[in-house]
């Protein structure tokens, strides 16, 4: 059985394809499925948003083949560990959370690199390119950690 991760942002066409973008980079796909979502609906059937294929593409990573996809309940039962981009992300997700199982499925991605500090990986869509550096230098990061905690079997 494969290990199921879901990345959430709220619009899934800047944050949440990056971040599956950078974690299918690094992990197994016979191991690890790697999907994301966001929380609204604006952007269902969309392609990630151009900056974000952009920035994807000089670290090498083709995302032009995500669509957007909005979270759902279903999501619980479907992944393993479900990753929010932001705290706004997590409570939306929370609120929609059954079962302590589905609550402790949940994480905010950055906790990953920053334990216990509550930091958000910040809405880059009405900033600039750099937001979207940013974002991915952050994102490459935190997924460095979750692909070694899914390797060494801690995730
Ligand atoms: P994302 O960024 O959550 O990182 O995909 C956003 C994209 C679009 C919107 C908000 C955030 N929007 O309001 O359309």
């Amino acid at each position: 059985m494969k290990t199921r991760v879901l990345m959430v942002c709220l619009g899934n066409i800047c944050r949440s394809p990056l971040a599956e973008g950078i974690l299918k980079s690094k992990v197994d796909p016979n191991k690890v499925f790697v999907d994301s979502a966001g929380t609204g609906s604006w952007h269902i059937g969309s392609e990630p948003d151009r900056r974000s294929i952009a920035t994807a593409k000089r670290y090498g990573l083709d995302i032009t083949d995500q669509r957007g996809r909005q979270f759902s309940e279903d999501d619980f039962e479907d992944f393993d560990h479900i990753f929010a981009m932001d705290n706004s992300n997590f409570r939306d997700i929370m609120s929609m959370a059954k079962t302590d199982e589905d609550r402790q499925k949940v994480h905010l991605i950055l906790e990953e690199i920053f334990p216990s500090e509550n930091v958000d990986v910040p809405d880059p869509y009405h900033g600039g390119e750099q937001g979207f550096e940013n974002v991915y230098q952050m994102l490459d990061e935190a997924c460095e950690e979750i692909a070694r905690k899914l390797n060494n079997g801690t995730l």
